[in-house]
């Protein structure tokens, strides 16, 4: 593609960003105009990104940004990446306060049989995040995916609660006073399986019926009293129709939990965000579901950070997109005193999960988090930094070092 060629179009999409700003059109080729159209209807809630300017001051770390206003930066790792990869694991060390094991905490990895644990990869995790002064956080302790291959054949309604009670127990027992925060229940609500509680017909739920998701944090709780526990769901940060309905079903799964005395502490957001999502982002609509969760006494953490898009740009425009997500994300975000933590899922580009799932011809690399493949920060880190520096302060929860209060 000719430079030119790129200048028309990365003009074009600017424009077409602008135009929807307000700042005014100017005639583009056809080409052009096809990308143009394609973002007019995608780009309907960025602010006029050619303006966007995502300056920092200073060289200050994400993890030591974050900390200065009382809140927590981190991400999650693959065992592999962060112990085969020693550039990234001192990048890794440098800019996060937490490390959340991408995998390793989940079933199929950590449960070999019925009857067996495996944590020698978790422990490693566990060391290398002690050892850089790093929270450690557990994902996950109930989940309808990763199960163990066994699981099927070895799990039924008359064994399922011991089963359940029994991983809980020596799992979150195993880090018991190590874990900052376990995700005790992940993605339990599913609009679309129609149950008038919103829950998810999982391999949990045919066992044990709604009373799983008590069962697992009450257990939680008494093998860790120490850990904050987190329902953890997706799809919640933006506004279409039926993000709107899970917001609602979350919610009554969540005053229903709590209004039973239910050691629940946080409602984790996912944040698997889109460039072309953010035709339905609403600030006014996200802002006022975090007031409802926080108005049930829980904060709210940012577990799994990322921003996706499809457009066969160039690099630097496809930057300034993403980085405009997360800027106008995190800005609604930590504008709510509850939110205490953000975290992305993964640090760099050279190993995003959208890589396997998102793979789109086009595009050589995908840059959906704030280091790119080479581990240098870009535009997705200036734009973290800045919501860091601009937040408001909140009350220290930890102190620095795993311990925390
Ligand atoms: O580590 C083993 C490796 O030893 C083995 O050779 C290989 C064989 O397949 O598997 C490797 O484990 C893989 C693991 O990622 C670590 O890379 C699993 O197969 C693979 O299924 C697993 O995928 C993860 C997926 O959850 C399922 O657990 C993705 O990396 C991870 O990004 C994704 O994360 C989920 C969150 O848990 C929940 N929210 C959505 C998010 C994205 O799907």
């Amino acid at each position: 593609m000719t430079k030119n060629h790129i200048r028309i179009k990365r003009r074009s999409f600017l424009v077409g960003l602008g135009a929807l700003a307000g700042v005014g059109a100017c005639t583009i080729s056809s080409k052009a105009k096809q990308v143009n159209d394609q973002t007019q209807t995608t780009q309907a809630q960025i602010t006029n990104v050619k303006n966007q300017k995502f300056s920092v001051t200073g060289e200050a770390p994400l993890r030591d940004r974050a900390a200065k206003k009382g809140l927590i930066f981190g991400a999650s790792a693959r065992y592999n990446n962060l112990f085969q990869d020693s550039k990234y694991a001192a990048r890794f060390a440098q800019e996060c306060g937490v490390l959340v094991p991408g995998s390793e905490l989940k079933w199929n990895l950590l449960r070999p049989s019925l009857d067996d644990f495996d944590f020698s990869k978790s422990d490693r995790m566990a060391e290398f995040a002690r050892s850089h002064k790093m929270l450690f956080r557990g994902h996950t302790l109930v989940w309808h995916a990763a199960l163990p291959k066994w699981f099927e054949n070895r799990v039924n309604r008359q064994n399922a609660e011991q089963v359940l009670v029994k991983h809980i127990k020596t799992v979150a027992g195993h880090y018991a006073g190590k874990m900052h925060s376990w995700d005790v229940v992940n993605e339990a609500i599913k609009v679309a399986d129609k149950r008038s509680d919103g829950l998810r017909k999982s391999p949990w739920l045919k066992l044990l019926g709604p009373d799983y998701i008590e069962i697992a944090f009450r257990t939680a709780a008494a093998a860790d009293p120490k850990a904050l526990l987190v329902y953890n769901d997706h799809r919640l940060e933006y506004s279409k129709s039926e993000n709107e309905a899970k917001r609602t079903k979350v919610l009554k799964l969540l005053e229903g939990l709590k209004s039973k005395g239910v050691p629940i502490h946080a409602l984790g957001m996912q944040a698997h965000l889109g460039v072309d999502a953010s035709k339905n982002f609403n600030p006014q609509k996200l802002s006022d579901f975090l007031k409802d969760v926080a108005s049930l006494g829980l904060k709210i953490m940012i577990t799994e950070l990322d921003v996706s898009e499809k457009h066969d740009l160039d690099i630097a425009t496809r930057d300034q997109a993403i980085a405009s997500v997360y800027k106008d994300f995190l800005s609604v975000m930590l504008d709510e005193p509850a939110v205490t933590t953000v975290i992305t899922w993964g640090l760099s580009d050279r190993y995003t999960w959208l890589s396997k799932t998102k793979k789109r011809p086009n595009i050589q690399e995908l840059r959906p988090l704030p280091l790119d493949a080479q581990m240098q920060r870009k535009l997705v880190w200036n734009a973290i930094a800045q919501a860091f520096d601009n937040a408001p302060m909140r009350k220290v929860e930890y102190e620095g070092d795993g311990a925390f209060s």
